[in-house]
């Protein structure tokens, strides 16, 4: 296929804003999928996708489009939108020239979308602004692109008006794919490089690796190297993604593509990395910044005798996403288990609710932490760890004051999009969440841009859930990592009558501590049913308990409803309890439900 005739582009969005859907639109208007009335986000391929309606992993696609007599090559690089998933999108982005930017011709632009933009601009990419949903009632597709040409000082005139779901104006994206972005600038007769942007595990066929090619040919046959790894591999399969696999014998400069090539483990095929031939060594390609874990949990199986089945699920999980790190851990408490690192609180609940439905998996998951820093002032603990600075992922281990001269937490700059009516309510919400302001900006004539510099544990837990219900579902928010800050943190117990709940212990800021302490006690008390016995939920800092609930005893008794003696009944009520039961964890003779903790977190 002749470069001059590849567009290798991606569509970008904010979360809902209809990226999947113009997807589906093009596959269709290109023949890559029938038009049926079932095409509906045909590249989100997972179960957790389809059931939260929204895109965790990148998909490509080859669509073959012909226009003035010329047929072209198109691929379509599908991307997340979520914040957690920005990751997905660099990397889809380094394997493009240009970017499909939608916005919601209802509720322009948000804080995603400014954060997509900045991900394409800085990447030097063709941009094209699509104003999409203009069939909604109160679509304002003017006001949109004003905001278009403000924000991001794009012309009006280069935005194109859609409707993804009716297909208005589709055909017209096509065409401006072709004419507004660039081929890539790959030669054939160069030596053959290639850029892994993904990479998935097959448990027949081992590593699937997504990638790009930026120079020469690849065949099936040809003995390749990793720039990274620096280990050699025979290519096995070659193909296109049309979005279904394609075999072809060979893929050439400019194209995307998939390759098998025995790689037994996704980190031989490592997001980033350089492929070129064992002949013919080339400079490696710049890759792009790995995945940073940005929230960190421990996760033990809910009954011990279920570990080597739970490690093999995490470590397939793993597999296919290689941005999770994984480490082992083991408490008195819950056993053995992991401590593993996401990107975000929906990524690690994505993973949760993977684990559970694809691997019928039951665990235990403790309180998120962020990534603290302390340095040590004890010599012997700088001995023993070998440095004077050390990042605390477990709060279990979070070193007393009496060892540490300074605790540092990792810092986020969000910005905030919203109506402006809403500006007095998020100011305070932000100052509750320990931010400071750092600049603010009218987008339109009733829309601003806020930016805070936010401690990321104030944000990973609720506070988009906050900002979205102050704002009546308007205000939307994003970040970006901004280094540590000192801060005057300390480690917070809850016991449940006297006993230590591992799940629970959490690094707080010391203005915060009886608050949260407060708080995370009163939203367990609602989430332990009442036992036999009257239970004392306590927050405790050291040995000083800081605040107290009770839940008070009472007495199930699930027979009582069923008056008469009809014992079919009677024995499904008991046999439903005895089930309760394996849901429930025991800290000292407390039962609590698996569940509870989780609960504990999403406060309302
Ligand atoms: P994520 O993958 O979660 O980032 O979302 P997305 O950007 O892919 O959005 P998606 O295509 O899933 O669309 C979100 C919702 O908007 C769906 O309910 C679509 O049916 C709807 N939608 C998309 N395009 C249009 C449109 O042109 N008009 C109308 N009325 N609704 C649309």
């Amino acid at each position: 296929f002749p470069v001059e005739n590849i567009r290798n582009f991606s569509i970008i969005a904010h979360v809902d804003h209809g990226k999947s859907t113009l997807a589906d639109r093009l596959l269709e208007l290109t023949g890559a999928i029938a038009k049926t009335d079932r095409n509906k986000q045909v590249l989100d391929k997972l179960q957790v996708e389809r059931e939260r309606g929204i895109t965790v992993k990148a998909q490509t696609a080859s669509l073959f489009y012909t226009h003035q007599g010329q047929t072209y090559l198109l691929n379509l690089i599908d991307t997340p939108g979520h914040v957690d998933f920005s990751y997905e999108v660099s990397r889809s982005i380094s394997a493009c020239q240009g970017v499909l930017l939608i916005v919601d011709a209802n509720q322009g632009i948000q804080a995603q979308t400014v954060a997509n933009f900045y991900l394409a601009f800085e990447a030097h990419l063709s941009i094209i602004p699509i104003v999409n949903k203009i069939d909604l009632k109160n679509a304002d597709p003017e006001g949109v692109e004003t905001q278009i040409e403000k924000v991001f000082e794009i012309p009006k005139e280069d935005c194109i008006r859609i409707s993804a779901k009716l297909g208005t104006n589709v055909e017209r994206v096509l065409e401006e794919i072709v004419n507004r972005i660039p081929p890539p600038k790959a030669k054939t007769d160069d030596p053959f490089k290639a850029l892994v942007f993904d990479s998935t595990f097959d448990h027949y066929r081992g590593v699937v690796a997504s990638i790009a090619v930026f120079g020469g040919q690849v065949r099936k046959g040809d003995r390749i190297m990793s720039a990274h790894l620096g280990k050699v591999y025979e290519v096995n399969e070659l193909g296109i993604l049309r979005p279904d696999e394609h075999p072809t014998d060979r893929l050439l400069a400019g194209q995307v593509g998939y390759m098998i090539a025995g790689m037994k483990e996704v980190k031989e095929a490592q997001i980033g990395d350089t492929l070129f031939l064992q002949k013919h060594p080339v400079e490696p390609l710049p890759g792009f910044k790995p995945a940073k874990a940005m929230v960190f949990a421990g996760m033990y199986p809910t009954d011990q005798s279920e570990y080597n089945s739970l490690r093999s699920a995490v470590e397939r999980l793993t597999l296919n996403d290689s941005s999770v790190t994984v480490q082992r851990d083991s408490s008195h408490a819950l056993g053995a288990g992991w401590r593993l690192g996401f990107l975000g609180l929906l990524h690690m609940e994505v993973f949760n609710q993977r684990l559970e439905q694809e691997y019928n998996a039951s665990v235990i998951v403790t309180t998120p932490t962020v990534p603290y820093k302390a340095i040590l002032s004890s010599a012997k603990l700088i001995k023993e760890y070998g440095e004077k600075e050390i990042t605390i992922i477990n709060p279990a281990q979070f070193p007393d004051r009496s060892v540490v001269s300074e605790y540092l937490e990792p810092m986020v700059l969000g910005t905030i999009i919203t109506p402006d009516e809403y500006i007095g309510k998020i100011m305070t919400l932000c100052q509750n969440h320990r931010a400071i302001q750092k600049n603010m900006l009218y987008i339109d004539d009733k829309r601003v841009m806020m930016k805070y510099l936010f401690p990321l544990n104030e944000v990973i837990v609720d506070f988009y859930d906050h900002l979205k219900s102050l704002s009546s579902g308007y205000g939307s928010f994003d970040y970006e990592e901004a280094g540590y800050q000192p801060a005057d943190l300390i480690k917070m117990d809850i016991l449940l009558n006297g006993k230590p709940v591992e799940e629970l212990i959490t690094v707080v800021h010391k203005d915060k501590a009886y608050s949260a302490g407060k708080a995370l006690c009163e939203r367990l008390k609602d989430c332990i049913p009442r036992q036999l016995f009257e239970i004392a939920v306590q927050a405790a800092i050291g040995s000083k308990i800081i605040a107290r609930e009770t839940i008070k005893a009472y007495r199930k008794n699930v027979l009582a409803k069923c008056y008469g003696g009809d014992i079919t009944r009677k024995m499904k009520l008991l046999k439903k309890q005895a089930e309760g039961k394996k849901k429930m964890r025991m800290i000292g003779n407390v039962e609590v439900p698996r569940d509870a903790f989780i609960n504990v977190l999403k406060r309302k």
